[in-house]
């Protein structure tokens, strides 16, 4: 593997998960390692990382949908769904020492191929900090508003693609 590249995140890659996620997120949008844990354990072919010179600069988590369900912040992931309709890109965070060199792009694009692997043409996220017009930029629409923490808006965002 090289020094700036995409893997596929473990277990043992939380502390850097944590790092990068309290870079970039508010304080009320932090969620738990247990919460880390719980999807890349029970789907890690929907989980990966940008590198950086060796280091953690950036994630993708993504895990199977239905209908649109969203999987609320914080949740631990106990099980998925017996019948998953699309892939939900639970989480995405580049540190910010890092932005504004396509990494998030490449992650999304890893998300579509892990979605196109699986069969799925739809994708759908919960997008948080005012970033609807970045997921609108990769082909994302708006589907409707909710509340995803206390005092954060957010839109529920959906991607359909040919197959
Ligand atoms: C959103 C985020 C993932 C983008 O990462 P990135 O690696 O800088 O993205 P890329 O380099 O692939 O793309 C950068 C482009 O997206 C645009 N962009 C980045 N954040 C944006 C935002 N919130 N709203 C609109 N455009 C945004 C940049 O202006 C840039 O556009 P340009 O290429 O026309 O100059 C990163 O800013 C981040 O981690 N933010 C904090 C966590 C977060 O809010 N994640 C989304 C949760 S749903």
């Amino acid at each position: 593997m090289q020094a700036n590249d995409m893997k596929p995140l473990a277990p043992r890659d939380l502390p850097a998960i944590m790092r990068v996620q309290r870079a970039s997120y508010r304080p009320s949008l932090i969620e738990s390692p247990e919460a880390f844990l719980s999807k890349i354990s029970s789907f890690p072919m929907g989980a990966w990382g940008h590198l950086s010179d060796g280091e953690l600069a950036a994630y993708i988590v993504c895990v199977p949908g239905t209908c649109n369900d969203i999987y609320p912040l914080g949740s631990v992931t106990a099980s998925l769904p017996d019948r998953p309709d699309h892939l939900y890109i639970h989480d995405l965070a580049v540190h910010p020492a890092h932005r504004g060199h396509g990494i998030a792009d490449r992650l999304i694009h890893q998300a579509e191929a892990v979605a196109a692997e699986l069969g799925h043409r739809r994708i759908a996220l919960t997008s948080v900090q005012g970033s609807e017009q970045f997921w609108a930029c990769h082909g994302f629409e708006h589907v409707r508003w909710l509340e995803y923490a206390p005092g954060e808006p957010a839109a529920y965002m959906v991607k359909t693609s040919e197959l």
